[in-house]
């Protein structure tokens, strides 16, 4: 890495260290997470001003989120690149360049920060970095090193994944977190990255939604799709010489959860051990899951789908949230929506209500600082996406104003990217990619979020 990068690198590291130490945001822009971590403690001065305006706490962290799989390009040694290109696969196409944010992550940071945000959440790809078992790559850690320093050139604080659903080939192949020795591999894994990358990082999550399978399983999937499933992982062993071949979105999740569980612990040790100072969670795929009728399952989702990731996140430093909808749950499992109800690109109804109660789900159960860590809407039409995200700030100011320790907002996504098994084709980015020529597109969301960012502050009645 480039010395005057790293040494900039590091000064402006020690400046938002010492500003959030101080309790002031560092040029009035990030404050890190130790601020953020003060965030809950001042929730009176809210609602204020004729204009009903809603002025968030100082060093909230407002950011947009990417995962490297779907944003950086050319991820050929994951276990979603071999899915995508086996027969048959349930992957409507390959993730190829992706937005080649892999070269252009500069580029991309500069935008966000212009924009207004303070943040950006984004992952390492593990397959990149430890490409065969054990031989973890510099080259690839310095490339994480040179992303997390250019965000702190440009005033924003990285929030980091340590994994994102993406695992190495070979790790997949050896059953993926199916396989007992997987919590080991992970650990080993995010110790070498915390050490090489501890002291530019400002807030940390162990793993991405790790509740993701446990919750596919309770959409009422057509069963043709668990059969292509199930011979795309035979297909995908039988490339790689093996008998298993198992990834997070696809395999057995029960499983998979107590390595998971397992996991995140020896990671967190792992971490922690390496490079102490940064907050260090687990981000959770949340719904808004609403009871309907007497005999409602709901329940019995929530003790299979969150309470375990809850407790887990109760012994970690807090809580990620990732919601982007409700379902309606009766004694059947999943009520679908209303006819007429307006639906996103992925299917889901339009309902950014949802974030309010999952917030206060997410808090009371662990006794936590929340983070929302994503939320975010499928669209093509931004003007729903700027009344989504008004709406999605409404309630999360109603849970501060109410005294519960939320920290920061992190929209998915910062661009237009690829969404797994559906493809390019959901468009949830603040940005539009044009992936022929890799120009970005500014959208108007990205204004609104952003002018919201800069000000710290909401004004529910402004539109654009
Ligand atoms: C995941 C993202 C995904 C987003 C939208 C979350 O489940 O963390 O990777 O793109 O939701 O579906």
């Amino acid at each position: 890495m480039n010395d005057d990068l790293t040494s900039l690198a590091r000064r402006r590291f020690i400046a938002l260290a010492s500003a959030a130490a101080a309790g002031v945001a560092a040029g009035g822009a990030a404050a890190g997470a130790d601020a953020g971590a003060r965030a809950g403690a001042g929730v009176a001065d809210q609602r204020s001003g004729a204009r009903g305006e809603f002025r968030y706490p100082k060093g909230f962290l407002w950011g947009a989120a990417t995962a490297g799989h779907q944003v950086e390009g050319g991820n050929v040694n994951s276990d979603i690149w071999l899915l995508e290109h086996v027969k048959p696969t349930i992957f409507a196409e390959s993730s190829g360049d992706a937005c080649n944010h892999y070269q252009l992550y500069r580029e991309d940071i500069a935008l966000l920060a212009g924009l207004g945000f303070n943040t950006y959440r984004f992952s390492l790809e593990w397959s990149r970095i430890e490409p065969a078992p054990g031989e973890f790559l510099t080259a690839e850690l310095e490339h994480y090193r040179r992303v997390l320093a250019a965000c702190h050139e440009h005033g924003i604080a990285p929030m980091l994944t340590f994994n994102h659903f993406t695992t190495p080939r070979w790790f997949a192949a050896q059953g993926g977190w199916e396989n007992p020795q997987a919590p080991e591999l992970f650990a080993r894994f995010c110790g070498r990255a915390a050490h090489h990358l501890g002291d530019l990082i400002v807030a940390a999550s162990t793993l991405n939604e790790p509740n993701i399978g446990l919750l596919l399983k309770w959409f009422n999937l057509p069963p043709a799709m668990w059969q292509v499933q199930t011979a795309m992982l035979q297909a995908a062993a039988a490339a790689c010489g093996s008998t298993r071949f198992s990834a997070i979105m696809a395999g057995d999740p029960q499983a998979m959860l107590p390595n998971l569980l397992k996991g995140h612990r020896l990671a967190y040790a792992a971490i922690k051990s390496e490079a102490g100072r940064f907050p260090l969670g687990v981000s959770i795929a949340m719904i808004d899951d609403q009871a309907v009728g007497p005999d409602s399952q709901r329940n019995a989702k929530r003790a299979e789908c969150y309470e375990p990731w809850l407790a887990a996140a109760a012994e970690s430093d807090f809580i990620g949230v990732q919601t982007y909808g409700r379902s309606r749950i009766g004694k059947d499992g999943i009520v679908p929506p209303d006819a007429g109800a307006e639906l996103t690109q992925m299917g889901e109804e339009f309902y950014p209500q949802a974030l309010e109660q999952t917030i206060r789900y997410a808090a009371s159960a662990t006794k936590k600082p929340v983070y929302v860590t994503e939320n975010g809407i499928a669209t093509t039409d931004d003007s729903r996406r700027v009344a989504y995200i008004g709406q999605a700030l409404t309630g999360l100011e109603r849970c501060l104003a109410d005294g519960v320790d939320v920290r920061g907002y992190v929209h998915w996504s910062l661009l237009d990217n690829f969404e797994w098994p559906s493809g390019y084709r959901p468009k949830f980015g603040l940005i539009g990619v044009d992936r022929a020529t890799q120009v970005r597109a500014v959208k108007p969301s990205a204004r609104f979020l952003g002018a919201i960012a800069r000000a710290n502050a909401h004004n529910p009645e402004s539109r654009s």
